[in-house]
């Protein structure tokens, strides 16, 4: 699959990869946008803005504590493991926009979390932060200081967390290759890091099953799934 760019493969020091809900498909976590994608079966203002929680907490915290217990119950698939095996070969900095922890559990050590991660809890009021894997069994539940706990994740309308963006545009404009798998390139401003990488002259690679908006200004763009391309990334470098 990886011919065309192999000898760029074997010569890079850093490679980042930038990822989203596809990459988390074969572990069984549906994508937004996707056939079966969260965003066509549920409305995302109901539930995924800070305007949608405080209107009804109640639906909100259901909506994620389902997801929470899905995630958690899920294993990371090939496509994780690839990339945290790739890190004994390469420099090797993953930006997801996943916040199910998958790639932290298949091993990767350089993860930033653009979009904050849904085992991370945090209160609405108070500093208290912290990760939460046990099941809430009052929802929405409540921090020691009286006020709603809430997911450490990004909703829409919401800014990144601007220490990991920062870095993450650092890394982004710093590689020699840079690998796209798994997100529809959709959402801002994720969706300027590989922008970031072609103006820094990175080899540029995207996997997924469909095109996206970037496929035409890639050096390879790959019709293929997550699980199914990236462990023949390791048989290259290794
Ligand atoms: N392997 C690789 N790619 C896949 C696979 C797979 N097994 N299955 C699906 N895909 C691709 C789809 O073709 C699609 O292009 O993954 C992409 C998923 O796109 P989205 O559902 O839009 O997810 P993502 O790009 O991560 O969304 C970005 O939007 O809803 C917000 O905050 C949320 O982080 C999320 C952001």
């Amino acid at each position: 699959m990886f011919e065309q760019v192999a000898n760029k493969l074997k010569k890079a020091e850093k490679i980042v990869f930038v990822t989203g809900a596809g990459i988390s498909q074969e572990s069984g976590i549906p994508t937004f946008r996707g056939k079966d994608g969260l965003w066509r079966k549920y409305d995302a203002m109901k539930l995924a803005t800070i305007d949608a929680f405080y209107e009804d907490p109640k639906l909100v915290w259901e909506w994620y504590e389902e997801r929470r217990q899905n995630i958690l119950a899920a294993k990371p698939n090939p496509g994780h493991t690839a990339i945290a095996e790739l890190e004994k070969h390469k420099q090797v900095h993953v930006l997801t926009q996943n916040v199910d922890g998958l790639h932290q559990r298949a091993g990767s050590k350089q993860v930033y979390e653009l979009h904050g991660s849904i085992i991370t809890i945090r209160c609405t009021t108070c500093s208290f932060k912290d990760n939460i894997t046990s099941r809430f069994s009052d929802l929405p539940p409540l921090c020691k200081c009286g006020s709603i706990l809430r997911p450490d994740v990004v909703w829409f309308g919401e800014a990144l967390p601007q220490d990991v963006w920062q870095d993450a545009i650092v890394q982004a404009s710093s590689c020699d290759v840079m690998i796209v798998v798994g997100t529809s390139l959709v959402v801002s401003p994720a969706n300027l890091l590989p922008v970031y990488a072609k103006q820094n002259g990175a080899v540029m690679i995207e996997v997924n099953p469909e095109e996206t908006q970037m496929s035409s200004s890639m050096d390879l763009s790959l019709r293929s799934s997550a699980a199914k391309a990236l462990p023949e990334l390791l048989t290259i470098v290794s």
